[in-house]
């Protein structure tokens, strides 16, 4: 038994294929860790309204490697009864369950579109309880996107606190960087006022992006190219590589957007199981 769910019931906005830039990337950088698992178990946590993301997620992790267990915890236990026509056990399960991840010791924890709802105060404990419950090895990957999936950010937390920042957007799309703004994780998006690293570095995304300019005639893909080299030639901590920039994305160290010390977003990851 693990107690009442630690959480709060919010609106269950989802859509097909909304997290698939985020899913793309957990199976890029997780597959190690999930080909290395001796119980290759990842957690959705707040699936919403329809378990439509956590049954991609499944299916695309699948490919990383075919034994994968996901399970879908949701705190509403409707929307828990709603999901189990959906459920293919032991593959795909749907359980209630909140930050504390129900007892499991999962690889891998999907959280997207949850702590927008909530206070920037809960996002430390809630990234606490949920990295703290990890697997050796595990990460939490939490952040937020728009409705349609174009626009995404994410943070990656281990059990050790905050690694990474990974900014996410569909290039055909893309007016400017400086939109990504609305859509950054709870931790940063109250952040992003001059002097701030956030601001500084989709800043320093933007100005790449309106230098690159000229290169929007062989497409969109080049120009983000261009603009996220731009940021890594001007000091950036970038951890990726132009393989995964193609894709529209740019991941920079946590140390270079981590908002001020005594901020919840700041705080270090104790293991508490
Ligand atoms: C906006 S929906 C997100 C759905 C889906 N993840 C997506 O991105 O499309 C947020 C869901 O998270 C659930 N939720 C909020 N806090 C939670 C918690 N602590 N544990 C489990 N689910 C939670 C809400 O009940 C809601 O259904």
């Amino acid at each position: 038994m693990t107690g009442r769910p630690r959480g709060m019931v919010t609106r269950g906005t989802t859509n097909p294929n909304r997290l698939r830039r985020v899913d793309g990337w957990i199976a890029a950088t997780c597959a190690r860790p999930l080909r290395e698992a001796a119980d290759p178990l990842v957690v959705d946590l707040g699936y919403g309204a329809t378990p439509v993301t956590t049954v991609e997620l499944r299916a695309r992790l699948a490919a990383v490697r075919p034994d994968v267990r996901v399970v879908g915890l949701e705190i509403d236990p409707v929307r828990v009864s709603g999901a189990a026509a959906a459920a293919d056990p032991p593959w795909l399960e749907f359980r209630r369950g909140g930050f504390e991840l129900a007892g499991l010791r999962p690889v891998v924890v999907r959280a997207l579109n949850v702590l927008r709802q909530y206070d920037e105060a809960a996002v430390g404990p809630a990234w606490a309880a949920m990295a703290g419950a990890l697997a050796p090895d595990g990460l939490l990957v939490e952040g937020t996107c728009d409705e349609l999936g174009r626009l995404a950010s994410w943070v990656a937390v281990g059990a050790d606190g905050p690694r990474s920042l990974t900014l996410s957007a569909r290039l055909r799309h893309l007016d400017r960087p400086a939109t990504l703004a609305e859509r950054l994780p709870k931790a940063l998006i109250h952040h992003n006022v001059p002097g701030t690293g956030v601001a500084g570095l989709l800043d320093a995304l933007d100005r790449g992006w309106q230098a690159a300019a000229p290169y929007s005639t062989f497409g969109p893909r080049q120009r983000w190219l261009r603009a996220v080299a731009a940021v890594a030639a001007a000091g950036w901590p970038v951890l990726d590589r132009p393989a995964r920039w193609r894709l529209g994305e740019l991941t920079v160290a946590w140390s270079a957007v981590s908002p001020p010390p005594r901020d919840p977003g700041s705080i270090h990851v104790v293991r508490t199981t």
